[in-house]
């Protein structure tokens, strides 16, 4: 099985990170979306792994390379607009020959991964597979009627009334019989090709398609809430490893991972908590539910649910929460302040009134 990973979407949502960076390369407990993506796909036993990509293409390739220290061959392939899932199908048939794939929306995280579902995929061989997750409003998404035995029955894409709550999450697995089936649609209201049309025109001609639903921990990273909520959960999971220098005044409680070359001075740090490789922390009471990326700096701070991209420093601004930092950006105050959520892009400079 190969696997189909769409990496071009605008990221309108995730602004002002999107301005800088593609949103699938955010960090999220100190690995870009895509890194976890791979990682999932590596599970799942697949090897060649086609990334579609948009405007935003070389970054991610810079950053993912042809994916050998990820465990995966990657092949790129260059989506000139948005134009629809199922269009990234289309453009990518000479890579995917005939053979079946999972195709897997670059920004999803499903922390418990896929791996029952690629199985009984792999089983049953159904035309295509869904997957599904219940939401209390499904309308944002597309909705599949399922029969209790586990046939889709109809699928429409981000319906005014629902017919059931189980949303298509971003996960799908097909066999060629895919490709007939993109051919077949066209453009829908939005002006995009939809993956759901090409499968519910697999529906209507009776194939077999199937939907098997997610229980886990499944969230688009669309949002900075979203981002926040995400590397809460994925922290969840930390292992307590020390790498880096932490001086004899300092406190580690919990899941924390200091990496190499990181120096904690003077501070208390709650985990789960990750200080990434060349960062200082001095003088700071840092976490729980906090990432901090590589070569970062936290004078006299106090920080929480957040995320300090790579290069970030904040200087004298305590009770920070529920925030992100973008790269190489700057936070301080002259004295020091209490309860601020910051979200400052890449690059940026932010001087906090005590
Ligand atoms: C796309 C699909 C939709 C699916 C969703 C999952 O929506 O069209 O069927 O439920 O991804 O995240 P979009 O994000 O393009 O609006």
């Amino acid at each position: 099985m190969k696997a189909l990973v769409l990496a071009g979407g605008l990221g309108s949502r995730l602004r002002p990170f999107s301005h800088s960076m593609p949103k699938q390369l955010m960090p999220i407990a100190n690995k870009p979306v895509l890194a976890h993506v791979m990682e999932d796909l590596r599970d799942l036993g697949v090897r060649d792994v086609g990334v579609v990509v948009g405007d935003r293409g070389q970054e991610i390739a810079r950053a993912l390379g042809d994916g050998s220290s990820l465990g995966v061959r990657l092949t790129y392939v260059h989506q000139d607009l948005p134009r629809g899932l199922a269009h990234c199908i289309a453009i990518s048939r000479d890579f995917l020959g005939d053979d079946d794939f999972v195709m897997y929306l670059g920004d999803n995280l499903l922390t418990e991964g896929v791996k029952d579902i690629a199985d009984e995929f792999r089983a049953l061989r159904p035309a295509a597979q869904v997957v599904v997750h219940p939401v209390p409003d499904p309308r944002a998404f597309g909705v599949a009627e399922v029969g209790d035995d586990g046939r889709v029955l109809r699928l429409v894409e981000k319906p005014r009334t629902p017919r059931s709550d189980l949303a298509v999450i971003g996960v799908y697995f097909f066999t060629p019989a895919i490709h007939e089936a993109v051919a077949a649609i066209g453009p829908s209201a939005r002006g995009e090709l939809e993956v759901t049309d090409a499968i519910q025109w697999l529906v209507a001609r009776g194939d077999d398609v199937r939907a098997s639903t997610y229980h886990g921990f499944w969230k688009d990273t669309g949002k900075v809430e979203d981002v926040l909520h995400c590397n809460r959960e994925l922290l969840d999971g930390l292992k307590p490893a020390v790498a880096g220098d932490v001086d004899g005044t300092s406190e580690l409680v919990g899941a924390v991972v200091v990496e190499e070359g990181a120096r904690i001075v003077r501070s208390r740090i709650t985990g789960p908590v990750i200080v990434g490789a060349g960062s200082v922390v001095e003088d700071s009471h840092i976490g729980p539910y906090t990432a901090i990326g590589r070569d970062c700096v936290l004078a006299a701070a106090g920080m929480e649910d957040s995320i300090m991209l790579d290069g970030a420093r904040i200087h004298s601004v305590g009770g920070v929460h529920g925030s992100v930092i973008g790269r190489d950006a700057t936070v301080s105050s002259q004295a020091r302040t209490n309860r601020s959520r910051i979200v400052v892009g890449d690059h940026s400079s932010v001087v906090v009134a005590a």
